[in-house]
C-alpha cells in the first residue's frame, strides 16, 4: 500500500512536469526522457563540488538538465543534435529563468569532455540500433554510428581525471573504461552511479 502511494506521487510528480512541453513531446517522455525521480537522484550524486560542471550526453527536450539545474547548485550543459530541442529546451530556460543551465546544439563528437567533472548518459545512440518510436524521423540513421558515437564518449571518459563522476541510465551495454568503480546502482541495475578511482 505505502509503495503504491510513493509511486502514484512519483508518475504525479513526473506528470507535472511534463506538462510545460507540447503534446508531442509528452508522448515520447516514457521512453525518451529521464523520470523527475531519476534526475533528481543522478544530479544529486553528480555534483559533487563547488562550481560542478555537468555535461548530458545528448539532452533532448532538456529534461534532465532543467530538473539538476533547479535542484543543485551545479551548473548543466546539454549536447544535443536536434536543433528543434535545443530551441525548446533553450524557450524553457528562458521563460522560467534558469540560469546555470546551457543547452549545446552539435553532435557530442563535436565537444571535449575536458571542460566537464561530471557526465550523464542515457543511452543516446540507441536510436540507431532501434527505430521504433522514434523522436523524428529527421535524421539518417545507422548502427555504424552507434558504435562511432560511443567509442567517442568511451575514448572521452578514459581520458578524464581521477574524481570524475558518471551517471548511466538504461545504458548496461556501455563498456565503462578502466578506474571507473560503480558506487551505486538503484531501479534494478538501470540506473548507475559511477565514480573515476585510478
Ligand atoms: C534518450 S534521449 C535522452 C534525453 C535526455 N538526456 C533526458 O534524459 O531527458 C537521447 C537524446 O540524444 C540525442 N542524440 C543522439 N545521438 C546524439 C549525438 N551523436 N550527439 C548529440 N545528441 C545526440 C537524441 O537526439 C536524443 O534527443
Amino acid at each position: 500500500m505505502i509503495l503504491e502511494t510513493e509511486q502514484l506521487k512519483i508518475e504525479t510528480e513526473d506528470a507535472r512536469f511534463n506538462s510545460i512541453y507540447p503534446i508531442h513531446i509528452k508522448k515520447l517522455s516514457e521512453r525518451h526522457w529521464t523520470p523527475v525521480e531519476v534526475a533528481k537522484l543522478a544530479s544529486d550524486f553528480l555534483v559533487h563540488k563547488p562550481k560542478c560542471k555537468v555535461l548530458d550526453i545528448g539532452s533532448g527536450v532538456g529534461k534532465f538538465c532543467l530538473i539538476g539545474a533547479t535542484s543543485t547548485d551545479g551548473r548543466f550543459y546539454g549536447v544535443e543534435q536536434r536543433a528543434e530541442l535545443v530551441k525548446l529546451s533553450q524557450r524553457i530556460a528562458e521563460t522560467h529563468h534558469i540560469n546555470n543551465v546551457e543547452f549545446i546544439n552539435s553532435n557530442v563528437t563535436e565537444i571535449s569532455f575536458s571542460n566537464f567533472d561530471a557526465f550523464y548518459f542515457y543511452n543516446p545512440f540507441y536510436e540507431n540500433i532501434d527505430d521504433s518510436l522514434l523522436i523524428d524521423n529527421k535524421l539518417v540513421l545507422d548502427e555504424k554510428l552507434y558504435f562511432a558515437y560511443t567509442e567517442y564518449v568511451v575514448n572521452q571518459l578514459k581520458q578524464t581525471p581521477v574524481g570524475t563522476r558518471l551517471v548511466t541510465y538504461w545504458s548496461m551495454n556501455l563498456d565503462i573504461p578502466e578506474g571507473f568503480i560503480l558506487e551505486f546502482t538503484a531501479y534494478n541495475g538501470k540506473l548507475d552511479f559511477w565514480e573515476k578511482k585510478f
